[in-house]
């Protein structure tokens, strides 16, 4: 690529003078742009949602764990520039797409807002440009969806543009692992790709995991996903047999993780949440039918998962049953809607499912979650319920206290205080039952 646009797109990246273009400024977007402005790299966010943008300029930051003040002085610098024009997408030197990739009402894959993403910047792509796909998405992607759009522009791949896929790994909540050392997997469509994706993400980010292809690295991403999905659902399963058997699981995994060797633990839950793990699987599952296969892991670890919230619901009713209640009419508060311990990101997540349920039962249902003062209707459920305060007056009142995820702003002993009967889907109250009041593991 001797004196050829990608050629000097090397150079700009080597002398570290790149401008970073980031569309969607969301989990994965946000904090991609802070490492690159870290590490003293100009970064143009580009996203559809003014609100967002907004924020932006005024220096607020829209997700818990990502500091306002970093961002106010880099936009103070304009070393961040935040914009919803996307005629502007031929300014930037590399654009990496972190748009959401979620499913349709029938479980199949919605590349909408990636091909969206992919027109724009082919109405404006430019010789030297960099495009490298983040979203999760299914092998073959990068070459089948976003090649030929950005070919229409009449440049030529891997000559005048490079193209490359390099999965995200954000671990929100995560106090070891942020984006900048988190290995990061890329690979392009070419070798010209590979490296230049390369040595664009070598500007900010620890290590790099090059592969062969642009399908190597999104079949990476997925089978990282659904490995914990399967996992997950396997440890579910063995949950609900120790029950019956009058077994404690989470005495089981402990002893089993003193296993040096050949084990990794993962914990039962109330369901599977985030915007990752029940959603990803289905990206494959979609494509592998394409070549006449079907996917039994997967399909079998989504069953048992999707059978968790049915399974709380059930071991709730017992609970009160063994008060001599019925669950028609009882009051019932569950504790934390957020999908996972202390992060304030409620997307997928259980505790919806087990709150409808509890509903169609009859049943009065409440909630607390200190990261999440207020539910908002979204597609699938039309709550508009308010986070209750936990005062002992406000525990003693309910039928059953119901956790469902087990924050670290939770007093588990004031709980058990007040609360007449609990049921644990996290082990959060392991040993902390009283003579008078029941914690029952669900
Ligand atoms: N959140 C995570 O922890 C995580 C981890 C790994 C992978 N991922 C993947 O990364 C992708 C993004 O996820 P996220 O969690 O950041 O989503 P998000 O919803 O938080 O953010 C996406 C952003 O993209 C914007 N957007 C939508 N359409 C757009 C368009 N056409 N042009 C520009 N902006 C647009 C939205 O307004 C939003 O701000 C998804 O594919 C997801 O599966 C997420």
């Amino acid at each position: 690529m001797t004196d050829s646009p990608l050629q000097m797109l090397a150079e700009k990246i080597s002398q570290r003078n790149v401008v970073v273009g980031v569309i969607g400024l969301g989990y994965v977007g946000l904090p991609l742009s802070l490492t690159f402005l870290r590490k003293g790299i100009r970064v143009m966010g580009f996203d559809v949602d003014p609100g967002k943008i907004e924020k932006l300029h005024r220096g607020e930051s829209y997700i818990k764990h990502l500091s306002a003040d970093d961002l106010k002085g880099f936009i103070a610098d304009k070393q961040f520039e935040a914009t919803a024009d996307f005629t502007r997408l031929n300014e930037p030197d590399t654009l990496i797409i972190c748009v959401p990739t979620p499913l349709t009402k029938s479980r199949e894959p919605d590349l909408k807002y990636v091909e969206e993403s992919t027109r724009a910047i082919a109405k404006t792509l430019r010789p030297g440009q960099l495009v490298a796909l983040e979203s999760t998405t299914y092998p073959g992607t990068t070459v089948e969806v976003l090649l030929p759009i950005l070919q229409a522009s009449g440049l030529q791949e891997e000559q005048d543009f490079a193209l490359a896929y390099s999965p995200e790994r954000e671990d929100p909540g995560n106090a070891n692992f942020d984006t900048s050392n988190i290995p990061k997997v890329v690979g392009g469509i070419g070798p010209h790709s590979t490296r230049l994706a390369q040595d664009l993400y070598e500007l900010a980010l620890e290590r790099l995991v090059p592969v062969a292809s642009t399908q190597v690295a999104e079949m990476t991403k997925l089978f990282e996903n659904i490995f914990r999905s399967v996992n997950i659902a396997l440890v579910n399963e063995l949950k609900m047999l120790c029950q019956r058997m009058d077994i404690d699981v989470w005495q089981v995994i402990q002893a089993a993780a003193t296993k040096p060797f050949g084990f990794m633990p993962f914990y039962p839950g109330p369901g599977l949440g985030g915007h990752c793990i029940p959603i990803d699987p289905f990206y494959l599952t979609t494509k592998a039918r394409e070549y006449d296969f079907s996917t039994k892991f997967i399909e079998l670890a989504g069953e048992i998962n999707t059978a968790m919230p049915y399974y709380v619901v059930q071991r709730v009713m017992e609970a009160l049953n063994e008060q001599g209640k019925s669950l028609n009419h009882a009051k019932v508060l569950v504790l934390g809607v957020a999908y996972k311990k202390n992060v304030d990101d409620d997307r997928e997540s259980p505790s919806y499912k087990l709150m409808e349920l509890l509903r169609e039962k009859g049943a009065e249902v409440s909630y607390n979650d200190p990261h999440i003062p207020s539910l908002r209707p979204t597609r699938k459920y039309a709550y508009t319920l308010k986070s209750v305060p936990l005062t002992p007056e406000d525990l003693a009142a309910v039928d059953c206290v119901l956790l469902a995820t087990d924050h670290d702003a939770y007093d588990y002993d004031f709980i058990l205080a007040h609360a007449p009967v609990i049921v644990d889907t996290r082990n959060a109250f392991s040993g902390k039952t009283t003579a008078t009041k029941q914690v029952y593991a669900a």
